[in-house]
């Protein structure tokens, strides 16, 4: 089994990169591809810097390149619920483009024709990650995490993007990740710990949060590995 462990930016790898120790390192596309054996499987790491182009080239690099069978995304997020605070973690049940709007020839926000507004992260995956919080004495909450090629920092924005899709978290590449995993059909799962509340303040708190959330989320992530490796 090959198993591809994605963030954006290096913070979110660096972890997990860490904890492998020895990796053999591959340039591909302008970025870098860390290859790995693990408990009997592959691992490929990459970070694919931040937003959603660059990680749709990722994501469907770690698939058809390097022949990735399952995708687990490991990064941070702006909390839109009241409910998350900075550290907390949120799986999703389903992504979406907050960004996406050819609303003036009658769709809905996040739709292109032949697309969807919400896709699906992978069910037993998150079946998984709730028997690893429980492990872990973590509390997990799932929810709709929203994308876009936005850093939000205002209250106005982010309530919209709540009230519009029912979203519980929004950042800038699970939503792109989501759609090459499902055209390729490689089942994903997207974790993210929060890193500040998408306000005013969400600069600051990012800044200060980004390297210890990112932990958080790289440390669940692996003990995500070590369940998947005893299937
Ligand atoms: N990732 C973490 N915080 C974010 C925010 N406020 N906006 C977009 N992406 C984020």
């Amino acid at each position: 089994m090959t198993l591809a462990i994605m963030g954006a930016m290096p913070e979110e790898i660096a972890p997990i990169l860490k904890k492998l120790g020895t990796y053999k390192t591959t340039n591909y596309a302008g970025n870098k591809y860390y290859e790995a054996t693990y408990k009997g499987m592959n691992l490929v790491l990459a970070y694919s810097k931040i937003g959603k182009v660059f990680s749709t080239l990722t994501a469907a690099t770690l698939c058809e390149h390097f022949g990735a069978e399952k995708l687990l995304f490991s990064g941070v997020a702006g909390a839109i619920s009241p409910k998350l605070k900075v550290g907390d973690l949120i799986v999703a049940t389903q992504l979406t483009q907050h960004d996406l709007d050819i609303t003036a020839f009658g769709h809905p926000f996040g739709y292109v024709p032949e697309g969807s507004v919400f896709v699906d992260a992978d069910k037993e995956m998150i079946a998984l990650s709730k028997i690893v919080a429980q492990e872990m004495g973590k509390p997990l909450q799932e929810g709709i995490i929203a994308t876009g090629d936005q850093f939000v920092a205002n209250e106005e924005r982010k309530s919209w993007i709540g009230e519009t899709f029912g979203a519980d978290a929004l950042e800038m590449e699970g939503g792109s990740v989501a759609v090459v995993c499902d055209a390729l059909n490689v089942p994903f799962f997207i974790l993210r710990a929060i890193s500040d509340a998408a306000d005013m303040d969400a600069s600051f708190s990012f800044d200060e949060f980004l390297e210890t959330s990112a932990v958080e989320s790289a440390e669940f992530v692996m003990k995500m590995v070590d369940k998947l490796a005893k299937k």
